[in-house]
């Protein structure tokens, strides 16, 4: 439960460094991420290196006692590298250049860039690999940010056709995988294909889809690159990259195999104005606070991405700058947002960033520190956190380093599958459904139960976990289906699970496709509904609404929900359970807390606005509401706050 910052030293007079690294440590901040932006101080022109400035402030740092994460600044080409290397700049869907100017002016599959990058990298890591104060290496910045893993341009094309050919050796079995022989879409030879863009109308799903395979692998493959240089120079140190919330562009499980520990960066209240999974109602209700399970689902779905370590590399520390609309922050939200990120496994909560910049795109993103210097609000919520966590060890009778070792594991377990994402986010079927929203609503109805919950990839062990829920696993591999036949806890298994084929084609059976072994239903119709259409849906476990989604099954299992005309919703019995369609919050979290009591969890319906996490016998309860609230668990002591929760309010609690 460590706390850290985002330093950009050389935006900076040099007489402000000593006075910036022993207010750090005032805070009581001890990682500090520096370097992910600067190729153009650190080779201003080709070839010409300056250290200087990282020699000093890496000195003055580690003089502090202050941990550094080095940042590869390969998020930012310097002008002179693109004018080199033109065709390094990716092509958007339009097939419009996108230039330099701001930041991530690369394609991930151009091999001149990544010799480029193998050397800026090599020579970074010969230099500072063993500096006593570098304990971590951060590959890049934001894989995806401002939309940059697909790119169109001539090199993405040349990469795309030797995936391809690597995959399929044979043409006609790719133009039986794909199906060309609709609308006469048979290839000759892998040379004659194209990229799935500025066709007449939508292109082939399974090309598209095998083009977002291609791209996500273009991106484990330039990480690796980086990776591998990093192991070689600069043994024993943790190696990490900082992912993004809500975004499922490239397979994060796979890029996180070559990493120690797994990051992102969290911006509730950018995101809650932002993306339109929150409702006005939501958005108005949270504004200051972001959504409940905003931080929660990102936290437990990154730290199910790699060997279960989890830090937060940026942490909104005020207003943002770059949503529609940037409010500040409640009072108390920036501690609110820390301990919910130590709730679920963060070793380390970073904020971004030290100072405020005066200048350039962020001039209006808040830091720790004004443009001034002076110390704004997060600073002195990040000070109080450091000291309770302090207290919290003294209470534990532990050292604050020993907190690392309290156990993160939840009982239920949500599969998240960036393949099932790309396949049914390419044909969603209806403009409302989106994958990552269903999954996040899910999760949310089983946290309001105050359910601790871990979201896995597919290739993960899930045998142990009392229940497990599949919200929409849309390809159902051999490999998983047997793991599932043999699975003994709760199983719920989500609409449009089963319904395609790796090569994206409906399987022979009709949906849920292998899963009908061990849940024997057959989806005979589905009703793809628009936003403003719901439909009433009642049964033994619950009543509400169903939306976007509505499957017609034809199956003998009980029924235990079922919509307005009596046709089956939810389905199932013992251990195995399936539903055909998008539930409502009401509907689904009784739903899930019937299921969850069927696995010997004990569902707590929480106050609006209240969250929980448990790890080991420490209970953490956080109030997002904008009011008061009061929660107290069962059999417990509170070790920081007590029942009452203010709004923003956290209390940490021992169960006996
Ligand atoms: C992140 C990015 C940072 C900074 C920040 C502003 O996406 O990694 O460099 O731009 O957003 O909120």
């Amino acid at each position: 439960m460590k706390l850290g910052v985002c330093y950009y030293p050389e935006h900076w007079a040099k007489d402000r460094w000593l006075k910036d690294a022993q207010e750090m440590r005032l805070i009581g901040i001890e990682y500090v991420r520096i370097g992910e932006f600067s190729w153009s101080t650190i080779e201003p022109t080709p070839g010409v290196l300056n250290w200087t400035w990282l020699d000093e402030s890496l000195s003055i740092l580690h003089d502090h006692g202050l941990k550094v994460i080095l940042g590869t600044p390969t998020a930012t080409p310097p002008k002179w590298l693109v004018d080199k290397h033109p065709s390094m700049l990716a092509k958007d869907e339009q097939g419009r250049v996108r230039g330099f100017g701001s930041r991530r002016h690369y394609t991930f599959a151009s091999l001149e860039y990544r010799e480029e990058c193998r050397r800026i990298v090599t020579i970074m890591a010969k230099r500072y690999g063993n500096h006593p104060a570098v304990v971590s290496w951060q590959t890049d910045n934001e894989y995806g940010c401002h939309d940059t893993i697909l790119s169109y341009s001539a090199v993405d094309l040349d990469a795309f056709r030797i995936w391809l050919k690597e995959k399929y050796q044979d043409i006609q079995a790719l133009n039986r995988a794909w199906g060309n022989i609709f609308w006469s879409m048979d290839y000759g030879s892998f040379d004659e294909i194209e990229l799935p863009n500025l066709t007449v109308t939508e292109a082939n799903p399974s090309h598209r889809l095998d083009f977002q395979r291609c791209c996500s692998d273009q991106v484990v493959a330039y990480n690796r690159l980086q990776t591998e240089i990093l192991r070689k120079y600069s043994v024993g140190r943790d190696l990490v990259h900082n992912y993004m919330g809500f975004f499922t562009a490239f397979d994060h499980h796979k890029v996180s195999e070559d990493l120690d520990v797994a990051s992102w960066d969290t911006y509730p209240l950018g995101f809650l104005d932002q993306e339109a999974i929150y409702s006005d109602v939501e958005k108005h209700e949270y504004l200051r606070t972001g959504h409940p399970d905003f931080g929660a689902f990102h936290h437990d779905l990154y730290r199910g991405c790699g060997k279960g370590r989890l830090w937060i590399m940026e942490q909104q520390p005020g207003p943002v700058n770059w949503a529609p609309h940037n409010p500040t922050p409640a009072d108390g939200a920036v501690r609110l947002w820390t301990w919910e990120a130590f709730s679920h496994g963060a070793e380390m909560v970073s904020y971004f960033r030290w100072r405020q910049a005066p200048f350039a795109q962020e001039q209006m993103h808040a830091g720790l520190l004004r443009p001034d210097a002076s110390t704004a609000e997060a600073a002195i919520e990040a000070g109080q956190v450091s000291n309770e966590v302090k207290h919290l060890a003294n209470e534990l009778g532990v050292d604050v380093d020993a907190l690392v070792s309290l156990p993160t594991a939840g009982k239920v377990a949500l599969m998240f599958d960036y393949d099932a994402c790309w396949s049914l986010d390419i044909q969603p079927q209806s403009k409302a459904y989106r994958y990552m929203f269903w999954c996040y609503r899910v999760y949310e109805a089983l946290r309001e139960l105050g359910l601790s919950v871990d979201i896995i990839s597919a290739k993960a062990e899930f045998e142990h976990y009392q229940m497990l829920v599949l919200p929409a696993q849309a390809y159902v591999s051999p490999r998983l289906e047997a793991r599932l036949e043999n699975y003994r806890g709760v199983l719920l298994v989500g609409p449009r699970s089963g319904s395609k084929t790796e090569s994206y084609q409906i399987p022979e059976n009709l949906p849920p496709g292998p899963l009908a072994k061990i849940l024997p239903v057959t989806v005979e119709r589905v009703d793809a509904l628009p936003e403003h259409t719901q439909m009433d849906v009642n049964g033994r476990w619950g009543i509400g609404l169903l939306k976007h989604w509505h499957e017609q099954l034809k199956t003998d299992l009980p029924v235990l929900l079922s919509d307005s005309s009596g046709a089956a919703v939810l389905v199932g019995k013992d251990q195995r359970y399936y539903l055909g369609s998008c539930l409502d919050n009401d509907v689904l979290k009784v739903s899930l807390s019937r299921l969850a009591e069927k696995a010997n969890l004990s569902p707590y319906f929480l106050p609006k606005g209240v969250r929980m996490r448990q790890r080991g016998n420490l209970l953490f309860v956080f109030n997002y509401s904008p009011v008061s609230q009061t929660y107290r668990p069962d059999d417990s002591t509170a070790l920081i706050g007590g029942e009452e929760l203010i709004s923003c309010g956290v209390s940490v609690w021992r169960k006996e």
